[in-house]
């Protein structure tokens, strides 16, 4: 029954994308190339399975350990309560020293974390407040912003596409990734998550996998970049993609996305070319 609707979805997301590009097509020509492309990019993004191996939360998360939750309430752009009952969990027992996550809104999921793991020092980036995204009309992270927090949140503005995350590269044990859903988008983040990573033991969990097309494309294509022993792994009854390194294998990176590997100047270079 799932698998047909995410099927007849699918299909649905097909037809209208197809449309509009043969609508584009029309106007812009050679019309013909570009259709064909778009049936390509509908067959390749629309209608993939997930490939990921599936985990219970139970083998991740200590379920005997009481966390801590704030704001339950969810609004459609956020995660469920379950998906933010493991994130928090998962949060708790790693308890990372840094924590990065690219997607803020209103900032739930980062108090959350915060509540469960206050020694960690967080990160999170969104788009300035003004855009269409904002939650509310209120500024992003604006549930943490009045709190008493000892600047263990550090909200960041800035497209992520665009955003010179450098500073960071190597220096993070988590990072969740939350923010634009389109392939491309998913896509540049996933790799700046694994850049946040690089050279360390770390985790990264991305939301909506197996559930936004483009999603779920971006993290597989990202899989094929890791050279040293990780998990890669989806969480039963979420939609969160999970990478974590293997114990005493800090993650490496193939030579076409190591950061390392890369000459000073060509770094940021490199990073708008990602984009
Ligand atoms: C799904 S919401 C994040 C939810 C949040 N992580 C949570 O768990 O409650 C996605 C957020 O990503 C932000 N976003 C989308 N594209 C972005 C971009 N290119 N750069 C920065 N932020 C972006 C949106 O403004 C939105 O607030």
């Amino acid at each position: 029954m799932a698998n047909n609707i995410i099927t007849f979805s699918a299909l649905i997301r097909g037809i209208i994308y197809n449309n509009a590009t043969a609508i584009k097509s029309f106007f812009h020509r050679p019309t013909r190339q570009s259709y064909l492309e778009s049936v390509r990019t509908y067959q390749d993004i629309y209608l993939r399975e997930p490939h990921l191996r599936r985990v219970s939360a139970a083998e991740l998360i200590d379920e005997s350990e009481a966390i801590e939750l704030t704001r339950c309430i969810r609004n459609e752009w956020q995660t469920t309560l379950v998906e933010l009952a493991v994130i928090v969990g998962f949060v708790k027992k790693r308890a990372p020293k840094s924590v990065f996550e690219i997607g803020t809104f209103d900032g739930r999921t980062t108090l959350a974390m915060h509540l469960n793991s206050p020694d960690s020092q967080i990160h999170t980036i969104d788009l300035p407040g003004g855009t269409e995204n904002s939650p509310g009309g209120n500024e992003p992270g604006y549930l943490f912003h009045d709190r008493q927090l000892d600047g263990k949140i550090k909200q960041l503005y800035g497209n992520t596409l665009t955003f010179d995350f450098s500073p960071w590269w190597g220096t993070q044990d988590f990072v969740f990734v939350d923010a634009g859903h389109s392939y491309e988008n998913a896509l540049a983040d996933s790799k700046t998550a694994l850049y946040l990573i690089e050279g360390r033991e770390g985790a990264i969990l991305w939301h909506d996998y197996a559930v936004m097309p483009g999603v779920t494309k971006a993290v597989e294509e990202v899989m094929g970049h890791v050279e040293s022993p990780v998990e890669f792994l989806w969480i039963e009854g979420t939609s969160l993609a999970l990478l974590i390194c293997n114990s005493g294998s800090p993650l490496r990176l193939d030579s076409e996305y190591s950061r390392t590997s890369l000459p000073e100047e060509a770094l940021p270079a490199a990073v708008e070319k990602t984009v």
